[in-house]
Parts: C-alpha cells; sequence; structure tokens
C-alpha cells in the first residue's frame, strides 16, 4: 500500500497506473468505522486499483474547535485500508491542499441551504470545494460516498454533473449497529446511555417507513410521524421530513418521484443524521 503524502507524490503514483486500469476512489476524514470498512469493501469492486485519501478538510467545519476535536486514528485507519486491500492512501497536509493565497470556493447552490446545510453556513461549499480538488488530483473513474449522508450525496452527484466532471459516482448503503444506529464517527462522542437513546433516529425513520408502506403518501403525515418518536426522548430534533431524491426538495404529493426519509438530532450535544428511501411515488 503506497502512502502519497503531497501532491507530488500522488501525482508521479497516479502517472504509473496504466490507461487501461480504472481507479476507484474514496475520500475520507480518517477516523474509520466499520461502515467505511463496508463501503471500502464495495468500492474495491468496482475497478481495478483503490485510491483512498484522508484529509480533515478545514473549509467543512465552520467551528474551530469541531475541527481540532475530529478523531484522528490514523494507525488503525492505515490497518484497516491495508485489510481491505486498497493500492494507496493519499494523505494530503492543509498546506498542499490549500497553499498560501488559496481563495476559490465552490457554491454547492441551494440544495446545499436546507436540512444540514441549514445550521451549518459554508460547510457544503467547503465539502464540494475538496471533492472537486480531490478528482481533480485523483482523476478516478468512479468515486464511492455513503448514503448515510445523504445530501453531500446528492450535492456531489450534482457538482459532477453541473460541472462535466467524467467521475462515475457510486452511493454505499448505510450499515448499522444491530439496534439500527447508523455507524458514524460521531457516535464515539456519545455516553452509553446516549447511545442508546440515539436509536430514535431509526425508530423514527421506521416509523415513517410504515406508515408510507401502509399507503400514506402525505410528506406532512410522515413528518408528523417521525417527530412523534421523539416526544419522550432527550433528543433535540433538528428537522425531520420527506425529500424527493430528484432535486433533494420537500417531496410533493401527486409528482412522481422516490422518496426518502431524512432526520438530524443533537444528542449531548453531538449532531446524529440518518436517513432511509421509503419507495416511489407515482404521479396522481
Ligand atoms: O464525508 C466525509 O468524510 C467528507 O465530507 C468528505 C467527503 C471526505 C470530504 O471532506
Amino acid at each position: 500500500m503506497h502512502l502519497l503524502d503531497s501532491q507530488e507524490q500522488l501525482r508521479r503514483w497516479r502517472r504509473g497506473i496504466p490507461a487501461t486500469s480504472s481507479v476507484v476512489f474514496v475520500p475520507t476524514m480518517g477516523a474509520l468505522h466499520l461502515g467505511h470498512q463496508s463501503l471500502l469493501e464495495y468500492a474495491s469492486t468496482l475497478g481495478d486499483v483503490l485510491l483512498v485519501s484522508i484529509f480533515v478538510n478545514p473549509l467543512q467545519f465552520e467551528r474551530e474547535n469541531d475541527l481540532l476535536n475530529y478523531p484522528k486514528t490514523m494507525d488503525a485507519d492505515l490497518a484497516m485500508l491495508q485489510g481491505v486491500g486498497a493500492h494507496a492512501v493519499y494523505r494530503p497536509t492543509t498546506e498542499d491542499m490549500y497553499p498560501e493565497g488559496y481563495q476559490v470556493r465552490i457554491s454547492a447552490g441551494p440544495a446545499a441551504l436546507r436540512f444540514e446545510g441549514a445550521a451549518r453556513p459554508g460547510h457544503f461549499d467547503g465539502m464540494v470545494t475538496v471533492v472537486h480538488k480531490l478528482f481533480q488530483r485523483c482523476q478516478p473513474q468512479h468515486a464511492v460516498f455513503g448514503q448515510k449522508d445523504a445530501q453531500q450525496l446528492f450535492l456531489v452527484q450534482r457538482m459532477v454533473e453541473d460541472l462535466d466532471m467524467d467521475v462515475q459516482v457510486h452511493a454505499a448503503k448505510t450499515w448499522r449497529e444491530p439496534d439500527g444506529l447508523a455507524f458514524s464517527s460521531r457516535n464515539v462522542h456519545l455516553s452509553e446511555k446516549a447511545r442508546q437513546q440515539a436509536t430514535v433516529l431509526h425508530r423514527a425513520l421506521q416509523a415513517a417507513k410504515a406508515a408510507f408502506d401502509n399507503g400514506c403518501h402525505d410528506p406532512q403525515a410522515l413528518g408528523q410521524s417521525m417527530r412523534h418518536c421523539f416526544e419522550h426522548s432527550p433528543a433535540k430534533l433538528a428537522y425531520a421530513d420527506v425529500i424527493s431524491d430528484t432535486d433533494f426538495e420537500a417531496a410533493q404529493p401527486g409528482v412522481a418521484a422516490t422518496w426518502r426519509a431524512v432526520i438530524g438530532a443533537r444528542l449531548e450535544g453531538v449532531h446524529l443524521l440518518d436517513n432511509l428511501e421509503l419507495g416511489q411515488v407515482p404521479n396522481s
């Protein structure tokens, strides 16, 4: 496994990959967990060469403390990457990614201002900016993102389409604990008690799915079925809505689309998010 610690090292390694081999790229911020492992295993089936980046991107953190406190587990990360057969790991420094004088940012567009973006101004602009730079540097044929961060996935897919980038973006399914809690690097910040309470997110999504499967195609009522689950929970709900996968906007009754329940909540100051596809709604 090659460790590439600068753009120059990456460039040299990338030039050595034959044009007949396809490169699959997985961008990460490290602190890899079992959810990443399943994503990486899926990624390794998509092409010939697996390239992973580890970079905690300052542009997508609005609070200095969150950036500084982001968990760093480099040795364990490298062991996992070795285990899944990654061919190379790109670990740029902040100076390598954003040299002095750096100023350009990509605007992720209006869908970046809702849900996760509402409370984190600039977060998604910073995210698409670094993903664009990583795609430019790594020149992958394929890239894999977790379905758990559904809004991020949507915005990356939009960027690739809107900016004519020649990368096929794949979604890796959300990996869950046996009680339904989605794997996340943030789970380590929860106390044992809050860890149990965090299952309310998955329960709420399942409540929406059960209502949808029972024929409820009213986004308001589906949102209400999720909010209801939080009535006796210490978790502070940020949003619980149903969106259309087409544009990540609030689902419109009677307009054909795939609907998805999205949810964000805070527990012990830790922001958790999750989502679940509900199903197809036909035109009425
Ligand atoms: O999801 C993440 O870990 C980050 O947002 C990403 C895609 C690596 C960009 O910094």
